[in-house]
């Protein structure tokens, strides 16, 4: 039988962030109650946009006593997917269109001690994930292309949230599911309540004037979308 998901977390992540100030903002989003920092790898292949790799990563864990959540954007992932645990990363995500060997590169994360997960693009359906459900940790909905903050949330991630819960339900599976791209405080709320557990937010929080406040706006939304009898 499945564990309930505990309070909804937040992953902010750094890819809207000023990277000449990464140690502030870092400090900022961890004193507002963020649970996880997410960190876009992205390889100019996979997706249009190049953004940090291992030696980052190695650093980040040291700067910061969040978990690391790589979501590796890059083609072939289950060549380097263990070595961004080995740099410090607690959750590493895979696409699965990048990845024809996914139940490896999962039985891989998890066997070097992190939370293994996939990502799905917007094209993609639920239903390629149906043999792997097993053996993931947490499920990763794009809800904007991936490849560069700042984009609007595409609405038909709902639908996929809900199909996911239903399934884990149904199953008994114990994944979580993350929500990234285009996640703010309008509609945090309404993805929580479609079956979400971890929200990524790039551009709400580090496009804000006050990082750690938009976070705590954040979380107060969706903590209140997940208590019985509120909106
Ligand atoms: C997009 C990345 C996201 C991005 C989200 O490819 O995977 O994590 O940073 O940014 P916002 O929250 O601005 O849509
Ligand atoms: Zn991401």
């Amino acid at each position: 039988m499945r564990t309930p998901p505990g309070p909804p977390t937040l992953a902010p992540s750094l890819l809207s962030a000023d990277f000449s100030r990464l140690g502030t903002e870092l400090a900022a989003v961890a004193k507002a109650g963020a649970g996880l920092i997410h960190v876009d790898v992205m390889d100019g292949r996979f997706v249009p946009n190049l953004t940090v790799g291992l030696p980052v990563v190695a650093s980040l864990k040291k700067a910061t006593p969040l978990p690391l959540d790589c979501h590796l954007m890059i083609v072939e992932p289950g060549r380097y997917a263990v070595e961004f645990v080995k740099a410090g990363a607690a959750w590493v995500s895979v696409h699965q269109e990048a990845d024809p060997h996914l139940h490896r590169t999962l039985a891989e994360i998890r066997g070097a001690g992190a939370m293994a997960g996939v990502a799905l693009n917007p094209s993609t359906p639920v239903e390629v994930l149906s043999d792997v459900l097993e053996d993931l940790d947490f499920v990763l909905v794009m809800s904007v292309n991936p490849g560069f903050g700042g984009q609007r949330f595409i609405p038909g991630a709902l639908r996929k949230i809900r199909e996911l819960d239903r399934l884990r339900r149904e199953g008994g599976h114990a994944y979580l599911i993350q929500v990234d791209g285009g996640v703010g405080p309008g509609n945090a709320g309404e993805i929580i309540q479609a079956g979400a557990d971890c929200l990524v937010a790039g551009n709400a929080i580090f496009g804000a004037a006050d990082p750690g406040a938009a976070c705590r706006e954040l979380l107060a939304r969706m903590t209140s979308a997940r208590t019985p009898g509120q909106t």
